[in-house]
């Protein structure tokens, strides 16, 4: 609530400590706004008028800079110091005591589940990884050289059309089957989308597999019965699945949030996610990362590359980030694996280039004092391109875990009272009151 006194009134004293007192100048008036959590209401602004007329104060944040647009209880990132929490717990703890589908639990449940409860949670994810047969007539439809992200963006969206109950969602219940059905068909969605960009056949999921295994199997397995994964990229996965299961209010998930605010369905909703993680800016970094290494080509060209990042010709790709102004937390934690992944495919010859390439950054003054460290896309690159993956392929990884993390933002909006539909304002910058002008006359 705002309060409002005559210009020139002392609030000294008289105005509240959690409270921000503002003059607006065109009037004279003085208005004192609540501060809650280091916020102030936007809506508070709207009682500033110069008139009656006047609609009233409002912000313009065009990318949501500095507006908070919800309240969540989901992840938590310090980008000073580097930290990165899922409900509380840190990153590097879920990355080396637990799984994806815990962690999955732990983001659409709000605590971790006890071993019972886990159990049934596997099971009920593994149990509705098929998907309906005519998906695999509508992925057919698609060109042979069709981008797979744009098949899973064209599929997760078309899930709807298979559960049109999923659109009831004040029943409680019914969210929880979609939560499931969609974390558990997006691998297939994705794997499907793959093996149609390498003209082979679709593989159905194995069920006595473990989440990320199975994922491997639907992409990799040819003539042998039985696809068995190695342990070492099944772990590699599921951590990087981890990794990259949730990041606060980043571009997908706010396009996830506005979409589903109209009370679509879930899957509607986070086909919109898929197509912001879709945009080069948010799911095709470490693309560029690798694209950038191949150029580089050896170590011997590392100081003439940074030179010219240096003169602004270019940026160094999966360095820097929004957010993290240290080391971000996850990229420590994919370097730990990549070793891993290459004693099972091969050593790449850009990971030497990777690994120099940040020893000089992180000795040149121009990285350190822009507070520029690698980011979770600097090594994910040569991890995807070990296990196989085209370029094109990089975004859908991304896709397959941030699910859990999209649905359990969705979960937590639904039920939030203060949420309505997402309709933010504009400055009206056209025409006003032209007289239209017949087309024979213009
Ligand atoms: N290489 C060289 N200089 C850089 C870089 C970079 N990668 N990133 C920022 N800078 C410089 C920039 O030129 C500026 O310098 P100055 O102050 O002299 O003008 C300063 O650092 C601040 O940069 P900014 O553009 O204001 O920072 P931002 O917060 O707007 O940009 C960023 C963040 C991630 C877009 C940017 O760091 C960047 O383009 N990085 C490379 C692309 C990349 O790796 N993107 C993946 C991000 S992680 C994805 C995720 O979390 O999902």
């Amino acid at each position: 609530m705002t309060t409002q006194s005559q210009a020139g009134s002392d609030n000294r004293g008289g105005a509240g400590t959690d409270t921000l007192t503002v003059t607006d100048n065109r009037t004279g008036q003085t208005y004192e706004l609540d501060i809650t959590d280091g916020t102030v209401r936007a809506m508070d602004l709207r009682r500033m008028k110069v008139s009656d007329e006047d609609f009233g104060l409002m912000t313009y944040d065009p990318a949501f800079t500095n507006t908070a647009s919800c309240r969540s209880a989901i992840t938590y990132i310090d980008g000073d110091n580097g930290v990165l929490e899922y409900r509380g717990y840190p990153i590097e703890q879920l990355c080396q005591e637990s799984t994806y589908l815990e962690v999955a639990y732990l983001l659409v449940f709000g605590q971790l589940p006890t071993e019972t409860e886990l159990d049934q949670w596997v099971h009920d994810i593994t149990v509705h990884t098929f998907v309906h047969e005519n998906i695999k007539d509508f992925m057919n439809g698609f060109r042979h050289d069709a981008h797979p992200m744009g098949m899973l963006l064209g599929s997760v969206g078309a899930l709807s059309t298979f559960y049109p109950e999923a659109n009831r969602i004040k029943d409680a219940q019914n969210r929880e089957i979609q939560t499931i059905r969609l974390i558990a068909k997006m691998p297939t969605l994705a794997a499907f989308a793959f093996r149609h960009a390498m003209g082979q056949p679709y593989v159905y999921p194995d069920n006595d597999l473990s989440y990320p295994g199975n994922f491997l199997s639907m992409m990799y397995k040819m003539t042998e019965l039985r696809y068995e994964p190695d342990p070492r990229l099944e772990r590699a996965l599921d951590v990087l699945f981890i990794l990259h299961a949730d990041h606060e209010q980043n571009c997908s998930t706010n396009a996830v949030r506005a979409v589903g605010s109209s009370q679509v369905d879930p899957y509607s909703a986070v086909a919109a996610g898929v197509a912001a993680l879709y945009g080069p800016l948010h799911g095709g970094a470490n693309e560029a990362v690798l694209r950038m290494l191949r150029r580089i080509g050896s170590k011997q060209n590392i100081p003439d590359f940074l030179q010219g990042v240096k003169d602004g010709n270019e940026r160094l790709m999966g360095f820097g980030h929004r957010v993290y102004k240290n080391y971000d937390p996850r990229a420590r934690i994919i370097r730990k694996h990549i070793d891993d992944v290459f004693e099972v495919r091969g050593k790449s010859p850009l990971l030497e280039i990777a690994t120099e390439l940040e020893k000089r950054a992180m000795d040149d003054d121009y990285f350190v004092s822009r507070k520029l460290y690698p980011n979770v896309d600097y090594y994910s690159g040569l991890i995807y391109e070990a296990l196989g993956l085209p370029v094109s392929m990089f975004p859908v990884m991304f896709a397959i875990p941030r699910t859990s993390g999209w649905i359990a933002q969705w979960l937590e909006m639904v039920v939030d009272s203060e949420q309505r539909i997402a309709r933010p304002r504009q400055i009206y910058t056209g025409a006003r009151e032209q007289d239209y002008v017949p087309v024979d006359r213009r």
